[in-house]
């Protein structure tokens, strides 16, 4: 017979109500030598095993706790006790893995409750959680969710290279990549790196984007997105930033800079309703924590709403488009910037925004996720649309209540004058790039997409609030023990 997770049994469990089944998993609980919680990982809740010892080698029974992994067979009946429909009564039960109970003890298995911190320092082990259950699925639901709405929406997955001799953003925050024998690199007369003899016979790197590839692609598919891991070697330890997360980028063949924002926002509310609509148990158990984590916090920095009212408010209300110059406006005349309340205060048009001012502006000011468009070209990548003023380009943030900027697009330069020019002021060398630059002479057209981060969209809809605990493996300076 085919193998049924816990979650299925318990969806249908009309159909095997009063048979024997077999079941699979760990146990969460051991109650009274009586009650297994076992769970395996495909829902939030455990199935309960009715064990009645007198039929059981009392062995047997002293080697179960929490942690071990076990096969039973037993009959499905309705459930006495509350909170569950139905149970099993074992008629057999056979430890799968052993528990080494003394080293167990040492890690976050030990049946007690533990710090996300020390949670973090055993990453191979948090996925028995509840918690981090519940957030790797709905991570994954998310993911779906994401491939779904492409799908239906006919673009094309698009895998573009994770080796790259592109610096995408022009940011130069890039990890290298080589096959030197680092104690003995080639140099060439001048005393420089001889990347000729490297590898690939040129300096390559890990790719910070796929953009520049996916722009290609869809100046022949037309609608293209890519899901892929991305890799940012910027020194920034904050609760937002990875050295590797995934980013999704779709980019859209004739869409100007409006397509793009309303493409953005189409996208993120369907994803959002997606997870709504198919993570209940998951988001039930999210929500509750998020309601429990406020509670320890002053009552100045409480959340107004709960996690699932915040998901449902950000689908229901349209998002606030508002021009990069109003929201310095905004920010100038606020009372934090003349009181000196931000780190960075905002002094002229110009000006990057940092998160403190995207924050404020999201959860302050406007109380809704915001898009942010029309940015000064000096602080945007020299791939963005110089607009007519010369002075700004075609650039959008959408920017989410707790999170900031949570997506990062623009319509792209499609003349190739205004962007060999660009690419000079910003000294992007046109020779590494000419096969962009071929997508500008045969048969050009205006274009457009964005990025977005993956784990900041888990973030927001787990309520979690640090990104190393919505990815499994977390990647951040001085820190790739896994
Ligand atoms: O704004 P970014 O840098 O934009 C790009 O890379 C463009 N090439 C996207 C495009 O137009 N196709 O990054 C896009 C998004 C950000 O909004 C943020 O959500 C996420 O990627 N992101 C990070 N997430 C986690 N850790 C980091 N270090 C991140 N850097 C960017
Ligand atoms: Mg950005």
């Amino acid at each position: 017979m085919k193998k049924q997770t816990i979650r299925e049994i318990l969806q249908d469990y009309k159909k095997v109500l009063h048979h024997d089944i077999t079941v699979y998993g760990w146990v969460r609980a051991f109650r009274s030598n009586r009650f297994i919680a076992l769970n395996d990982g495909s829902t939030i809740n455990n199935l309960q095993i009715v064990v009645d010892f007198e039929n059981f080698d009392a062995e047997l029974i002293s080697k179960i706790s929490t942690a071990s992994s076990l096969k039973v067979v037993g009959e499905v009946v309705e459930s006495q006790g509350a909170g569950q429909t139905v149970e099993i009564i074992a008629k057999k039960i056979i430890i799968l893995g052993d528990n080494f109970t003394e080293e167990r003890d040492k890690t976050i298995l030990q049946p007690k409750k533990h710090s996300l911190e020390v949670l973090r320092d055993q990453a191979h082990l948090r996925f028995r959680t509840n918690l981090f259950g519940a957030v790797f699925r709905v991570r994954h639901a998310v993911s779906f969710a994401i491939h779904s709405f492409f799908n239906k929406n006919q673009f094309f997955y698009i895998n573009t290279p994770v080796i790259t001799g592109a610096d995408a953003e022009g940011a130069g925050e890039m990890f290298g990549v080589t096959n030197f024998d680092l104690n003995n690199i080639p140099r060439d007369e001048q005393g420089d790196i001889d990347f000729t003899q490297d590898f690939f016979g040129k300096k390559t790197n890990l790719t910070v984007s796929g953009q520049l590839e996916g722009e290609t692609a869809a100046m022949g598919l037309g609608r293209i997105y890519t899901f892929g891991p991305t890799f940012r070697a910027e020194n920034s330890n904050t609760t937002r930033h990875l050295a590797e997360f995934w980013m999704i980028e779709p980019e859209v063949a004739f869409n100007n800079l409006e397509d793009n924002i309303d493409l953005a926002e189409d996208f993120l509310k369907y994803v959002i309703q997606y997870v709504l609509d198919n993570c209940k148990d998951d988001l039930d158990f999210l929500d509750k924590r998020f309601a429990e984590e406020q509670k320890s916090k002053p009552e100045k920095e409480r959340a107004k709403e709960g996690l699932i009212e915040k998901l449902e408010n950000v689908i229901t209300k349209r998002f606030k488009r508002v021009s990069y110059t109003e929201a310095i406006e905004i920010l100038l005349n606020s009372k934090e910037n003349k009181k000196g309340k931000f780190v960075y205060p905002i002094e002229e048009w110009g000006a990057d925004l940092q998160s403190e001012h995207e924050r404020f502006l999201v959860e302050k000011h406007f109380e809704c996720p915001v898009v942010l468009f029309d940015y000064p070209k000096e602080i945007k990548a020299f791939y963005m649309k110089l607009n007519d003023d010369n002075k700004t380009v075609a650039a959008m943030d959408v920017l989410f209540p707790g999170i900031g900027e949570i997506i990062g697009g623009s319509e792209r330069e499609a003349r190739l004058d205004v962007l060999k020019t660009k690419m000079a002021e910003m000294h992007v060398d046109e020779h590494e790039l000419w096969w962009y630059l071929d997508t500008r002479k045969f048969g050009s057209v205006p274009h457009a997409g964005f990025g977005l981060g993956l784990e900041r969209l888990v973030l927001f809809v787990t309520g979690m609030t640090n990104i190393r605990d919505v990815i499994p493996f977390p990647r951040t300076p001085k820190n790739a023990e896994f």
